[in-house]
């Protein structure tokens, strides 16, 4: 028997402001994303702002429906028509942010393992990683520089 260890490396800012001024800018506009999710029935109100090679940024909004598993997350919604509008053009980071109706999200909202597993797919494709930038309403920021960061031993196309 060997044992293996896995060590991830991640970064914490302390607030918006401390982050590079073009991550500060896809951060903005993950919230500005948040602002239209549609969450009446959760009241969490979940943005992402994908950003291409190309300069151009992508948002998602979490979508939820009165069929609760017909509904799906910010992240799926923004990586998907980044998939979409720019087949081909390289994802470079994601920023994803969350805020409740409920109570005030003081830590960073961690991407659930469906929307991991989906983002994750896009890294594998082009071979090149994506860095994660995960922030809750306001403050603390996390960053992962690779999704395979955020979900280790992740399942691929080589097992297919
Ligand atoms: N949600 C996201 O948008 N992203 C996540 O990674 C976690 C959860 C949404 C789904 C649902 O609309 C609400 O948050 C509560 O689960």
């Amino acid at each position: 028997m060997e044992k293996h260890q896995i060590i991830i490396d991640y970064s914490v800012y302390p607030d918006l402001n401390s982050l590079l001024a073009s991550d500060q800018e896809l951060m903005n506009h993950a919230v500005e994303a948040r602002r239209n999710a549609y969450a009446p029935y959760s009241n969490f109100h979940v943005g992402a702002a994908v950003l291409l090679e190309n300069g151009a940024i992508v948002i998602g909004n979490n979508q939820e429906n009165a069929s609760y598993p017909s509904g799906l997350c910010a992240e799926r919604v923004a990586i998907f028509q980044a998939g979409a509008k720019y087949s081909g053009i390289q994802i470079k980071a994601v920023a994803i942010t969350a805020t409740s109706k409920n109570y005030i999200v003081k830590e960073p909202a961690a991407p659930c393992g469906n929307c991991r597993q989906a983002m994750i797919e896009y890294e594998q494709k082009q071979k090149q990683p994506i860095r994660i930038l995960l922030m809750g309403e306001e403050g603390k920021i996390i960053e992962f520089n690779s999704l395979i960061d955020i979900l280790p031993l992740a399942f691929n196309n080589s097992f297919l």
